[in-house]
């Protein structure tokens, strides 16, 4: 049976409703549920056969380890502090205060009731509490910490709508909380802090600097080392589950970047125009660039949002790309935007998205 849908408000939460997702949940079924950054999809994270269901209904190979959501700080049966030398520990704690709940995930050693199914295996385990109502309420309720990849096919861009979920795995879960769209439209940064120093694992809701200014605010050694995560998925990854490519449309991506914004309009013009002989193509662009490159025979526009806010680019991110997969297009074609804050992010999702198809203009 395809998925039930119930429309939830974190304003105006129905107990009810989330009631019965949490039982799901403690009988050992799957739940796509909203946070702030994109749905996930979720299980008892203590259950190992309930969380090997979330590999089977994404298509996941176990090899990609999953987050744990809880809704306070995470207990010894999650994470083993013990394991944690003392600098690693302030530094974890600094930053839980300063950006938990949020769109932060730390890496940090595995407690002892989680089982290796979640952590595809390593000592460590991915700890997030996200800060949206309707998470926090499903992870209380239930009583126990939710593993929740996000709730797309294996490799397909990340779902920001409750439609997004349905459309990709409809037919393999009971239920989807529907929140509406999330807010921050891009998933969580990963540090990981066992390690010395702490190393990013992936940009996310959280930019870099921001971290780093909290380390140091704290007074603790502020260098993080960013791994550099594009290995194709045949070879040995830089960090477990950091494919190149990743969060992708069905039609293939070609990103271009530059900081010549006239440059970058007339390659998409051309390539665009070149390209829609033979097939219907789409284009993601900026708002200042809609004048130059409106109408243009069988290609299909997606705005992201504005050059100067970053934010709501990372917010219409995914959709977009779904919207022109919707359309039929045959390829994408998408411009770059700029790399500061969320912008960093922005550009990995893109970047992978396009699996080595990147022009620097
Ligand atoms: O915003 C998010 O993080 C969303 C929402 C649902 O919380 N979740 C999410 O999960 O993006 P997922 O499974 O799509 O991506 C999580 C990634 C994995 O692919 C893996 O690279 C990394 O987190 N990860 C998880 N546990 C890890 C661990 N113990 N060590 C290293 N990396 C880990
Ligand atoms: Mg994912």
């Amino acid at each position: 049976m395809p998925a039930e849908i119930i429309k939830v408000w974190a304003e105006r939460l129905s107990l009810v409703d989330i009631w019965r997702a949490a039982e799901l949940i403690r009988a050992g079924q799957l739940v796509a549920f909203p946070t702030e950054t994109v749905y996930g999809l979720g299980a008892n994270a203590f259950d190992a056969a309930a969380v090997a269901r979330i590999f089977e209904a994404k298509g996941r190979p176990n090899t990609d380890p999953i987050i744990v959501h809880c809704a306070d700080e995470p207990s010894e049966e999650v994470v083993d502090w013990s394991q944690l030398p003392e600098e690693a520990r302030r530094s974890a704690q600094a930053l839980m205060s300063a950006f938990m709940p949020g769109a932060l995930t730390l890496i940090l050693p595995r407690g002892r009731r989680i089982p290796p199914i979640v952590t595809a295996g390593l000592p460590t385990v991915g700890v997030r509490l996200p800060a949206h109502r309707v998470a926090q309420a499903l992870i209380e309720l239930a009583g126990v910490p939710i593993a929740a990849p996000s709730a797309n096919r294996f490799m397909h861009t990340s779902p920001t709508t409750a439609q997004h979920v349905y459309a990709d795995l409809g037919e393999h879960i009971p239920l989807i909380l529907d929140g509406g769209a999330t807010d921050i439209g891009i998933e969580s940064t990963i540090l990981d802090v066992c390690s010395q120093p702490p190393r990013l694992l992936r940009h996310g809701g959280i930019p870099l600097e921001a971290l780093q200014s909290c380390l140091a605010a704290a007074g603790l050694p502020e260098r993080i080392e960013v791994v550099k995560g594009y290995a194709p998925p045949e070879e040995t990854m830089p960090a477990p589950g950091m494919f190149l490519k990743h969060y992708a449309p069905r039609a293939p991506l070609t990103l271009y970047y530059g900081e010549d914004d006239t440059q970058l309009r007339a390659t998409l013009y051309a390539e665009a125009t070149r390209l829609a002989a033979e097939g219907r193509v789409g284009l993601l662009i900026a708002a200042e660039d809609a004048p130059f490159l409106s109408e243009l025979p069988n290609v299909c526009v997606e705005i992201a949002g504005s050059l100067n806010n970053l934010t709501a680019v990372a917010h219409n991110l995914f959709a977009a790309l779904r919207k022109l997969d919707d359309q039929g297009v045959r390829r994408i074609l998408a411009r770059g935007f700029p790399m500061r804050g969320i912008g960093v992010a922005i550009q990995d999702r893109l970047s992978r998205a396009a699996a080595g198809r990147v022009v620097r203009l």
